[in-house]
């Protein structure tokens, strides 16, 4: 609206308040341009992890704001959606290893703001928990620090605590540690589990339901929109560095068996009737056999994670001008796919919310 209204006013000009000077650097920041896609924010920002589910989105819409973008990747293919997310020449594609600090400064040098997302929910070969989740996440910071970044936004998990026995819970929680060793102004953000199109929950209770009916589908958890999280990373960069940990918890808490419920009943599918519930000490069995194969199917740390309780702690969203979605008005957006073609266009009728579900 702002830039609009500045069109309006004095077409073609720049104003005064189009000039930002960043206290760290001295570096100047001039918007310009004409408002949306074809803008000219003045920043640059670099995203690690952004070939990933919230990558995605926090790309698009840091390009659609006019910033230039660098999305550093792995493989090349995996970076080619982001491409036209933004005007010719806003989206800068760079190969890294999270490993090289030479090329981490490559992607950061030009860059005022960084965001990491980088995580992995299973292990592989080549990188444990500990390899992405704290040495890594140290060296993105370490590295920006060295380069003058003005802001880091490092992406955590609601659950992180450093005396988690799930070790994907505790790496998080030493990753935050170290990255505000080495750079003491990063905002940390820790959302809950994300729903959204290619999520590995909602989409996940529709493929294998059996993994969710662990611990009876007691486990509560509390997810939270994925465009709510991305918008709150997005707005992070118009706003002066808030150098603390913003909680991202969903609005309401759930168990597993609602889920297992709404999935059932969007989708007009009851397998989840059918599936067997697996016992703790099987399920984990099952899952270390698994990590024989090198695709990820389920890991040990999950089947951990799969009995604990998602962390009961107040959200940051009203601070952040941001209400959370709940999910059933968004359940059949994200899982109409999974319907047949002749229950394809019925209604939906919701499961009632039992009462340990709470809003
Ligand atoms: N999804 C959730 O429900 C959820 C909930 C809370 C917190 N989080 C956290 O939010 C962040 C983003 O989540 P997400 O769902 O978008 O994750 P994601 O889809 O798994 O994407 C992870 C990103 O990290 C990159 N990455 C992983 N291992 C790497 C490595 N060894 N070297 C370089 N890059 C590596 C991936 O790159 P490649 O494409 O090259 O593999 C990808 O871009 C993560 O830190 C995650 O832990 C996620």
């Amino acid at each position: 609206m702002l830039r609009v209204q500045r069109c309006l006013a004095s077409p073609g000009k720049r104003a005064y308040h189009d000039l930002v000077t960043f206290p760290a650097t001295g570096k100047p920041v001039v918007a310009h341009g004409p408002p949306g896609y074809s803008a000219v924010s003045g920043h640059t920002v670099t995203v690690f992890g952004s070939t990933g589910f919230l990558g995605r989105y926090l790309v698009s819409k840091l390009a659609k704001m006019g910033t230039q973008v660098i999305v550093p990747y792995r493989e090349e293919d995996e970076a080619r959606h982001l491409k036209p997310m933004g005007d010719l020449g806003q989206i800068v594609r760079m190969e890294w290893d999270i490993r090289s600090d030479e090329q981490i400064a490559e992607c950061v040098r030009h860059s005022d703001v960084v965001y990491n997302l980088v995580g992995r929910d299973y292990e592989t070969k080549n990188f444990d928990y500990h390899s992405v989740h704290v040495a890594g996440a140290e060296k993105i910071a370490a590295v920006s620090a060295q380069c003058g970044v003005s802001q880091l936004v490092h992406v955590s998990h609601l659950n992180a605590s450093v005396s988690s026995p799930s070790k994907f819970y505790q790496t998080k929680a030493l990753g935050e540690e170290r990255v505000k060793a080495v750079f003491p102004t990063a905002t940390i953000v820790r959302p809950g589990s994300m729903y959204g199109f290619e999520d590995r929950l909602l989409n996940q209770i529709a493929i294998s339901p059996w993994w969710w009916k662990l611990n009876q589908g007691k486990t509560q958890i509390r997810p939270a929109h994925i465009l709510d999280v991305a918008q709150v990373l997005a707005d992070l960069m118009a706003t002066p560095q808030v150098s603390r940990t913003l909680m991202l918890p969903g609005p309401s808490t759930l168990t597993y068996a609602y889920l297992l419920d709404l999935v059932s009943a969007v989708t007009l599918r009851s397998f989840h009737s059918y599936a067997p519930e697996i016992p703790r000490g099987i399920a984990t069995a099952v899952a270390q056999v698994a990590q024989a194969v090198w695709w990820p199917i389920v890991s040990p740390d999950e089947v951990t994670r799969r009995f604990m309780d998602d962390s009961n702690v107040p959200g940051d969203w009203e601070e952040l001008g941001i209400t959370p979605t709940e999910i059933e008005p968004l359940a059949l957006k994200y899982l109409r796919r999974y319907r047949t073609t002749d229950t394809y266009t019925e209604p939906v009728a919701f499961p009632a919310r039992p009462s340990v579900v709470s809003a």
